[in-house]
């Protein structure tokens, strides 16, 4: 399998919805069944090209031409004092899990972060029960901070998330 790596864009919404469209999928994010590819087409015009000054980046991990993962870095709001902070979302096709696609994706962001983009803080909350993605998620340095309950419905129950965090492991300073 070759892998590439590469910013999304809006004429990857129909691979995206197709790929949203399956519940073990969707069902571990806070999407909802029934995606639309003209929202995903709106939401991937904005991060490509990206607005002047935005440190936003959403890539996809590409197969034979078609993207089989989405993974992105996202503010968390307009104040000030967190910009320094971003929220990590990710998801791979079912078609193409199991196979290190999410690893390279979180690879990518997280070398973005550390030491391009002025992150010092990602965030994220993952399904208690989500075992394979906190398992990704701890190998790329992230600890769980807490857990919220009965954060959001998914199939008809109620369910708890745990608020997991990563901290920049070696902030750039300036020597005087
Ligand atoms: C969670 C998710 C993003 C992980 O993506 P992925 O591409 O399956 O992740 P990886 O392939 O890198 O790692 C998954 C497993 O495959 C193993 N693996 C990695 N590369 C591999 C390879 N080349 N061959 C075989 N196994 C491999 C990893 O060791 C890992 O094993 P583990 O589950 O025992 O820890 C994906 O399962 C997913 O999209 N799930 C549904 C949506 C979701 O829950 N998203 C997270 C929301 S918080």
């Amino acid at each position: 399998m070759t892998l590439t790596l590469r910013r999304a864009k809006a004429s990857d919404a129909s691979a995206i919805a197709e790929q949203f469209s399956d519940p073990d999928v969707y069902g571990g994010t806070l999407q909802l069944p029934f995606p639309s590819e003209e929202i995903w087409a709106q939401r991937l015009a904005g991060n490509n090209p990206p607005a002047p000054g935005s440190n936003e980046l959403v890539l996809a991990a590409v197969v034979d031409g078609q993207p089989v993962g989405l993974a992105g870095l996202h503010p968390v709001g307009a104040a000030v004092r967190r910009r320094h902070v971003m929220s990590l979302g990710i998801t791979v096709a079912r078609s193409h899990q199991g196979q290190g696609v999410g690893d390279a994706l979180m690879t990518a962001l997280l070398d973005y972060a550390d030491r391009w983009a002025q992150i010092l803080r990602i965030e994220l909350t993952v399904f208690h029960d989500n075992q394979r993605a906190i398992r990704l998620y701890e190998r790329h340095g992230f600890a769980p901070e807490g857990r919220f309950k009965a954060y959001a419905l998914r199939a008809g129950e109620y369910t708890d998330v745990l608020a997991m965090a990563r901290l920049h492991p070696k902030p750039p300073r300036i020597d005087g």
